[in-house]
């Protein structure tokens, strides 16, 4: 090819370009980068997504395709949980929690472990021997020793931190009385922080839990925290699930909550959050039929009325933008799952309910408040 020709050709195609760019810019998908919560607020704190084994594998396409435009990171929904990844003694299940890793690193998601110690979806060997009595605490310490252990450094250098302790405390701020506080007593926090650490010193460490609003609990994980930190262990954040509802919790309750646990000088996770727009559970005189209950309880089976929406959307702004104002210490948001249609608040507390809990409907779409937050700029 001589010159003649080259010049002639490289014209055409930088002709050819130029049409191209100034069709893309007229179809604005060029020169505006897309505005999702990743893109708009991934610089203020790691906004995360619980996932479920079906979505990581791939069975529903359209919730992977929300996780990837508007998630930094993910958590398992499920499969770390004792049940699930350690069913048997001796036995581990790792394939769903690989394919976790495996898909947030191959997206660039940041991968939270949830969880290594708590007291529900634990297997049902992990606590008693062979004829079902509780074990000794010597057992009991070397099986959580061994569980943390293979778990923890398994995923060494893949997963950000840990859930290690997972509601301990109840709304009283009392000790749960699970197997693990009945045969170790309190002693079995400041353990699983310490073979944690053991097994990936680079692993943040969380504590974790609901309710933390409640003054009586907050006060306890306080002083928790301060004993961890007391006794020379690593912990980076307390978790505050934040499964919240319509009249639940006072925002201020919750944000002396977040202020009293910065204080101890670690930072603060919204790590499951969602909010319930049905009818917090409770029988009164006036439903006392079973068919009445249910229909009350379960007031919108087909869509969302506009104003419980209007209202719904209002709330949950009015939360993240408490969120945004605490981005200093705030280091993660985490919804509790994808869409209004995966959300286990549809079966919890009561079962068989239709829910709205999430930040993306039914349709996959993104709620009023996202498209909102994702439209302004700051
Ligand atoms: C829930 C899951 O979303 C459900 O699928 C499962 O059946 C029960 O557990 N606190 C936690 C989460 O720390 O692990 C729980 O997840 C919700 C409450």
């Amino acid at each position: 090819m001589d010159n003649h020709i080259i010049l002639k050709v490289s014209r055409g195609m930088a002709a050819f370009m130029t049409c191209i760019t100034l069709a893309a810019c007229a179809a604005g998908t060029v020169t505006t980068p897309e505005r999702t919560l990743k893109t708009v607020y991934g610089d203020k704190f790691l906004i995360g997504t619980a996932m479920n084994a079906r979505q990581v594998a791939g069975e529903d396409s359209a919730a992977v395709e929300v996780v990837k435009r508007h998630f930094s990171a993910v958590v398992p929904e499920n499969c770390m949980k004792c049940e699930n990844i350690h069913p048997e003694e001796g036995r581990y299940d790792f394939r769903d929690a690989d394919a976790l890793v495996d898909f947030a690193e191959a997206g660039g998601l940041t991968v939270t472990g949830h969880c290594l110690i708590w007291h529900s979806q634990l297997a049902p060997w992990f606590t008693v021997d062979d004829k079902g009595q509780p074990v000794s605490a010597e057992v009991l310490k070397e099986r959580m020793k061994e569980h943390i252990t293979t778990l923890v450094s398994r995923y060494k250098g893949r997963v950000k931190g840990w859930d290690v302790v997972n509601e301990a405390i109840m709304d009283d701020g009392s000790y749960r009385k699970s197997p693990f506080y009945e045969i170790l007593g309190e002693e079995y926090i400041p353990l699983a922080f310490q073979y944690a650490h053991e097994a990936d010193p680079d692993a943040e460490l969380y504590y974790n839990d609901y309710s933390m609003s409640i003054p009586a609990k907050r006060d306890a994980v306080v002083k928790l925290v301060q004993s961890l930190k007391e006794q020379g262990l690593r912990v980076d954040a307390v978790g505050m699930q934040a499964h919240i509802g319509m009249d639940y919790p006072g925002i201020d309750d919750f944000e002396q909550s977040m202020l009293a646990f910065a204080a101890t000088g670690v930072n603060v996770m919204i790590t499951e959050w969602d909010m319930s727009a049905l009818p917090t559970v409770s029988r009164t005189a006036d439903v006392s039929d079973t068919v009445a209950f249910r229909e009350a309880m379960n007031p919108y089976p087909d869509a969302l009325p506009d104003s419980v929406s209007e209202a719904w959307n209002a709330r949950m702004r009015s939360f993240f933008e408490l969120f945004l104002k605490h981005a200093d210490f705030v280091t993660r948001v985490t919804a509790w799952g994808v869409t209004d249609g995966d959300s286990w608040k549809n079966d919890f507390p009561v079962p068989g309910r239709t829910d709205y809990p999430l930040l993306f409907d039914r349709d996959y779409q993104p709620k009023p408040f996202v498209q909102a937050l994702c439209n302004e700029t700051e």
